[in-house]
């Protein structure tokens, strides 16, 4: 396979590769509005990864850190990563790169929490996320999963 994973500088050329995205909405949206007004190229400061193949952007997801004490998820209460966006290109699907973002973001032994589409649920127990216990106040119709790095647990 061969290719990175890489931390995505938004410019004009990164934000029309996202056009090929299904889930391309109001936050790209807004960032190419930031682009518009503040004219400033390459913001390294974006949540989104991605995997290029040749010059192609084929595979992305947005990564997010939470500070520990909005924790409503792990025990310990800690830092952790909010993981969305993760969408890989149907020509390129099946081929591990989805796989690969997701262990890049495990790579950094942080808990993570994601809201799954749906339809994805076999690809994330592959992935070892587990379902929480639902709290209606927290979780609020969502149906988050997240992954425990060891030493971590559920939060009760
Ligand atoms: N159903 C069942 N297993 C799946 C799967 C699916 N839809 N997608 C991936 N897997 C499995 C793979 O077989 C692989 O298993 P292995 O490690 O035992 O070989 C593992 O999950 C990793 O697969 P990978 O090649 O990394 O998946 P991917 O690069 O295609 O990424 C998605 C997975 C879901 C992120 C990607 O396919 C995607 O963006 N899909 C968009 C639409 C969607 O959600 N589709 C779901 C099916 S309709």
């Amino acid at each position: 396979m061969g290719s990175k994973v890489e931390k995505l500088k938004i410019n004009f050329k990164t934000l029309e590769e996202f056009k090929k995205f299904k889930q391309y909405g109001i936050q790209e949206l807004s960032m190419l509005e930031d682009l518009e007004a503040n004219m400033v190229e390459d913001h390294s400061d974006s949540p989104f990864y991605g995997i290029y193949f040749g010059d192609k952007l084929v595979a992305r997801m947005s990564l997010y850190q939470i500070d520990a004490k909005f924790d409503r998820y792990f025990y310990p209460p800690q830092n952790y990563l909010e993981l969305w966006k993760l969408e890989v290109l149907p020509d390129y699907q099946g081929k591990g790169y989805g796989k690969q973002l997701v262990e890049f973001a495990k790579s950094f032994g942080l808990p993570i929490k994601t809201n799954p589409r749906v339809h994805s649920s076999e690809f994330w127990n592959k992935m070892d996320f587990d379902a929480v216990e639902y709290d209606m106040e927290r979780d609020r119709g969502e149906n988050p999963l997240v992954w425990y790095p060891a030493g971590v647990e559920a939060q009760h």
